[in-house]
C-alpha cells in the first residue's frame, strides 16, 4: 500500500455549471504524485488550479475522471461519509484565508482534526504550537493573532493528523513577504523531516524554487 502514489488521477474533466450554463474547466488532467515529493502548481487565474486542488481533497466530485486515487484509494466509487472519512485521515488543508474557527482558542483549533477522527489530543498540539513559536499565544482566540500567526496556526492545524498530503492553496497569498518565508520554511521543513507529501499552489516564481516539481497549468491543462 504504501508504495502507491499518493494521488493519482488520470484524464480529469470538471464543468461548472450554474444559471443553466456549463463551464468547462478541466480539460482531462493527468497528475501523479508519489509519496514524500513536494509540488508546485502555477498558472494564471481561472486556469482550474482550486479546483484540480479541491477534487483531489476530496471536497468535491469531478464531473468525470478514468481514475482518481488517494492514498491507494480509488474515490470515484466512495460515497460521501466514506470521502470524508478518507478526507480526515489523508488531508491536511491550508487555505489563502486562513479558515481558522473564530470562537475557540488556537490550540483548540489546532486539536480539531484529531477530534473529529474520535482521538482526543495528547501532547502533539502543544508540541506542534512550540515547535512553530506559538506556545504563547495557544490559549488566544485566533482573531488575537497577527495573519503570519493565524497561517502557521492553519498549518499547524493541517498536519497535526499527520496526513498523507498536505495541500496548500496560496497559502502565502495574504502574508508579507517575511512572513510568507516563514511559513514556506514550515511547510518544507515538514517536508523534509517528516516526508510529509506537498501539493502548492503559489503566484510566487521564488516560492517555487524548493519544490521538487514545478508543474504549469494553462486553461485547464498542464503545459511545459
Ligand atoms: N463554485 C464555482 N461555481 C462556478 N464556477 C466556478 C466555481 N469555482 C470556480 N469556478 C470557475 O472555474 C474556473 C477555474 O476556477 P479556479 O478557482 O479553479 O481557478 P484558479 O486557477 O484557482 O484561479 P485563481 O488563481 O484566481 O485562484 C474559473 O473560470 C471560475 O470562475
Ligand atoms: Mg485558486
Amino acid at each position: 500500500m504504501n508504495d502507491q502514489p499518493a494521488i493519482d488521477v488520470r484524464d480529469l474533466h470538471h464543468a461548472y455549471t450554474h444559471g443553466g450554463v456549463t463551464e468547462p474547466v478541466l480539460h482531462g488532467i493527468d497528475f501523479r504524485v508519489e509519496r514524500g515529493e513536494f509540488v508546485v502548481i502555477m498558472g494564471p487565474s481561472g486556469c482550474g488550479k482550486t479546483t484540480l486542488l479541491n477534487i483531489v481533497g476530496l471536497m468535491m466530485r469531478p464531473t468525470r475522471a478514468a481514475a482518481v486515487q488517494v492514498a491507494g484509494r480509488d474515490v470515484l466509487g466512495l460515497n460521501d461519509a466514506a470521502r470524508t472519512a478518507l478526507r480526515r485521515e489523508q488531508i491536511g488543508f491550508v487555505f489563502q484565508r486562513f479558515n481558522l474557527l473564530p470562537t475557540i482558542s488556537v490550540a483548540r483549533n489546532v486539536g480539531l482534526p484529531l477530534r473529529l477522527r474520535g482521538i482526543a489530543p495528547d501532547g502533539q498540539v502543544r508540541v506542534l504550537l512550540d515547535e512553530m513559536g506559538l506556545a504563547a499565544q495557544a490559549r488566544k482566540k485566533p482573531g488575537g493573532l497577527s495573519v503570519g500567526q493565524q497561517q502557521r496556526v492553519a498549518i499547524a492545524r493541517a498536519i497535526v493528523a499527520e496526513p498523507t498530503v498536505l495541500l496548500a492553496d496560496e497559502p502565502t497569498g495574504n502574508l508579507d513577504s517575511a512572513n510568507a518565508a516563514v511559513v514556506l520554511d514550515l511547510i518544507q521543513r515538514f517536508h523534509r523531516e517528516r516526508g510529509l507529501t506537498v501539493i502548492m499552489i503559489t503566484h510566487n516564481e521564488q516560492l517555487a524554487v524548493e519544490a521538487d516539481r514545478v508543474l504549469h497549468m494553462r486553461d485547464g491543462r498542464f503545459c511545459e
